[in-house]
């Protein structure tokens, strides 16, 4: 690359991920067949609409390329039409609370701070402004349940149009069972949505359960996560599919026609076609048996974790995880701020984020948490038997915050052990 400028910042983010151990639970490691997709000559063209039906001709190529994404993204997760145009998982969901609700109409999803995402209802978010977000939580937090008989009162209440069952940091399954009887009860206009962006990857892999199988109408996700591909939203939905040039009455059986509108001319113009190949390959390799090897290891990685950082004295929110992501208490378990505990980590290359535990008293930007998970470190081949040892940096790295010298040697005990597990773009798949 001639500019040196940016490249040599490639370079540099690249040797940073190749000495650190990434343990924050949405980020992963693409192949390096993602990454040529990525960088491909896709990202020329214009192709506004979809396969068949564009507004801009020279697309024997790109009517293909979105075909077949498409049609890997519906085997992958048994849906009946799949949008593979969304930018990212927040232009996903705005696209189907466009498609669905008018102004004014209710969404029942899970409090922020009690594992939903900001999309699910954050007053600063423009969906907030246009619509009416209601909110569930944890009936206990020792356990995880989720109130459903607050959840139930709460929909028969509000009648919400969307019932959205997902989540940021929530490390337990939720009972998609409950949620469908319970919008049963509510009625016809009571849509089904499931967020999966952060456990697309478990439900690909066979270990998370998929939504679809409880009757739910939509999925929403983003690719970049445990899913592993580029970073980019998906829309799946099941139903009928019919031509989205024309204007739909807004029922279930009209779903997918509803989110074509809604992506486009909607609310995004062009498809970035370069990340729609990225999307294909990404979605081929979660096709592969390898993949349910992997989504497995996830899982059988964030138990062993869970368990060394309880051993270590860390107090987890919900005693465990049952997926990929652990939110640890570090102000109960430390007296420190989960600010305090993303800076010393950072410092010996273990990077999370800090987060908020539910109904934390401290203010969001110092919250008393942690989240981390295993999505990234396991695509990098770390195994259960590697877990301890990270959960011992850890608290060696929470103990010795102030003690430079000593961080200094635990880094160079991380990088010697990161570099032993080399990064799947060095690797020609
Ligand atoms: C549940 C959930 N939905 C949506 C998003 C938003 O995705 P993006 O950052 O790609 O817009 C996230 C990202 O963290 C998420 O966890």
């Amino acid at each position: 690359m001639k500019d040196t400028a940016v490249a040599d910042l490639i370079a540099a983010e690249e040797e940073r991920e190749r000495q650190g151990l990434e343990l924050i639970p949405s980020e992963n490691y693409v192949s390096r067949d993602v990454l040529e997709a990525l960088g491909s000559i896709f990202t020329n063209k214009y192709s506004e609409g979809y396969p068949g039906k564009r507004y801009y001709g020279g697309q024997e190529c790109t009517d293909p390329l979105e075909t077949l994404a498409i049609e890997r993204a519906k085997q992958l997760f048994g849906a009946d039409h799949a949008n593979v145009q969304p930018h990212s998982g927040v232009p996903a969901n705005e696209a189907v609370y466009f498609a669905w609700l008018e102004p004014g109409d209710t969404v029942l999803a899970m409090d922020l701070g009690h594992g939903g995402h900001l999309s699910h209802g954050n007053p600063m978010t423009r969906s907030a402004h246009i619509y009416n977000f209601v909110s569930y939580k944890m009936k206990n937090i020792e356990t995880g349940e989720i109130d459903y008989d607050e959840l139930r009162e709460l929909a028969l209440k509000h009648k919400p149009k969307i019932l959205l069952a997902g989540f940021s940091a929530y490390p337990r399954e939720l009972d998609y069972e409950k949620f469908a009887a319970i919008a049963r009860e509510v009625g016809d206009e009571c849509m089904l949505m499931a967020d999966m962006a952060h456990i697309a990857g478990l439900i690909a892999g066979g270990v998370a359960k998929n939504p679809f199988d409880y009757g739910f109408h939509v999925i929403t996700t983003t690719t970049h996560k445990t899913l592993r591909g580029p970073r980019g939203g998906l829309i799946l939905s099941k139903g009928t599919v019919s031509t989205p040039l024309r204007a739909p009455e807004k029922t279930l059986e009209n779903l997918p026609t509803l989110i074509d509108r809604a992506i486009f001319p909607g609310t995004q113009g062009g498809p970035h076609e370069h990340v729609i190949a990225a999307k294909a390959v990404a979605f081929a390799e979660a096709l592969r048996p390898e993949f349910k090897t992997y989504a497995q290891q996830v899982l059988k990685n964030a138990v062993a974790l869970a368990d060394a950082m309880q051993a270590e004295g860390f107090k987890l929110v919900t005693g465990g995880t049952s997926n990929h992501l652990i939110l640890a208490d570090v102000y109960t378990s430390f007296g420190i701020n989960g600010k305090v505990a993303e800076g010393a980590l950072d410092k010996i290359g273990l990077n999370l984020n800090k987060n908020a535990i539910p109904d934390d008293t401290l203010p969001p930007f110092s919250p008393s948490g942690i989240r981390l998970g295993t999505p990234a470190i396991t695509t990098r081949g770390l195994t259960e038997k590697d877990m301890p040892t990270i959960a011992s940096w850890m608290k060696q790295a929470i103990d010795a915050r102030d003690d430079e010298e000593k961080l200094n040697q635990l880094h160079d005990e991380v990088r010697s052990f990161a570099l032993k597990f080399p990064l799947p773009s060095d690797k020609v798949s």
